[in-house]
């Protein structure tokens, strides 16, 4: 058995308030301790949005009630709400700014939009962009020109990985996270997962080009965080006329990286570094005490949804066979999860920025 740190997922939808028939605070920390995820920073891109201190308690004191593994919430930036936002940087796992179109309402198209943000937001408070292709270029010059952190959410090109390394190079203090489905499918698969309905296929970013996923996987070292973007949608939303972007993640993430190691692409250490160090380090999260997940790095199996703990019934990965299993998670010393349980209670979770 191998003992690994419990993982942090600093991307996950975890839908509630306003979609909890997608997934709420229970399913979604269930899914997480099934993943040997220990620690999730959940998206503001809810109904509502959380956008300022009253939605922020809404989703707060849910995950209070509900949680099963640690937790921080996101605030969205909008057009009007930089100011609110500053006060709240200090309860908040960040703030997350939508560049670009994706699910939900929060977007800020105008960069005189973005400034304020920039202005105001605390420095050494996280700030994650959803910002693809030459929107995540302007992305990085606010950096530059604010002299500040940026975090890019779900980097997919090939000209993304290249210019944050190159950013990087300058010194420009940005750092970035790549999803697991942006790894291991590409445009190529998109026939396969959607069986027929197309919608299954459909995620921001979308899935790229054999091009574009080899860079990835060629400059690994520039990537600092593995994030699973757990976007659950129920099979009847994706399959029908309108489809919601996005893919559920949490339960996939570990099996499919420990298959990559066995088959000698990715090391044990870029796990640990990607999956814990470096989000640690990035989102200034706490160290979580007498906490390790064990793995049998020999166990084969099939994914299927049906074994999964989401709500949403559904994985781009059904019948991938993978290698390595998570067995057991300790959480502050406790069992969370064990041979296929969930043994934590709903509300064992903690808010890792309460003071
Ligand atoms: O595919 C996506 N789904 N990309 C996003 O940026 C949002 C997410 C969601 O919330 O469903
Ligand atoms: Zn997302």
């Amino acid at each position: 058995m191998l003992k690994l740190p419990g993982l942090i997922d600093p991307h996950v939808h975890v839908r509630e308030p306003g979609q909890t028939h997608k997934e709420d605070w229970d399913s979604a920390t269930q899914a997480a301790l099934a993943g040997g995820v220990t620690l999730i920073l959940a998206m503001p891109n809810t109904k509502p949005p959380i956008f300022d201190a009253a939605t922020l308690d809404l989703a707060l004191e849910s995950a209070r009630q509900k949680a099963r593994c640690d937790y921080a919430q996101f605030v969205g930036a909008g057009p009007d709400n930089a100011d609110i936002l500053r006060s709240l940087a200090a309860q908040a796992a960040g703030l997350k700014m939508y560049l670009d179109s994706t699910f939900g309402e929060l977007r800020l198209d105008d960069m005189t939009l973005w400034m304020p943000h920039f202005q105001n937001f605390p420095k050494d408070s996280p700030v994650v962009l959803h910002s693809e292709s030459r929107t995540m270029a302007a992305g990085i010059l606010f950096a530059a020109l604010y002299d500040r952190p940026v975090h890019i959410a779900h980097i997919s090109l090939k000209e993304e990985v290249l210019l944050i390394k190159a950013a990087k190079e300058r010194g420009i203090k940005v750092t970035c996270e790549v999803c697991p489905h942006h790894l291991f499918l590409s445009k190529d698969d998109i026939p396969a997962i959607a069986h027929g309905h197309p919608g299954r296929g459909e995620v921001r970013p979308r899935l790229a080009t054999k091009e574009d996923v080899d860079a990835l996987w060629k400059n690994m070292e520039v990537i600092d965080c593995f994030a699973t973007d757990h976007a659950p949608h129920t099979l009847q939303e994706k399959d029908s006329d309108n489809p919601p972007p996005g893919f559920p993640g949490l339960e996939t993430l570990l099996p499919l990286l420990l298959t990559a190691v066995d088959d000698g692409r990715l090391t044990m250490d870029e796990i640990v570094q990607k999956s814990v160090i470096n989000p640690r380090n990035i989102f200034r999260l706490p160290e979580q005490p007498e906490t390790w997940i064990e793995v049998d790095e020999k166990a084969e199996y099939e994914i299927k949804a049906v074994n999964q703990f989401s709500r949403c019934g559904w994985t781009p990965f059904e019948g991938w066979k993978v290698k390595g299993q998570v067995r057991k998670v300790t959480l502050r010393g406790q069992t969370a999860f064990e041979d296929g349980k969930i043994l934590a209670e709903k509300g064992f979770g903690r808010n890792i920025r309460d003071q």
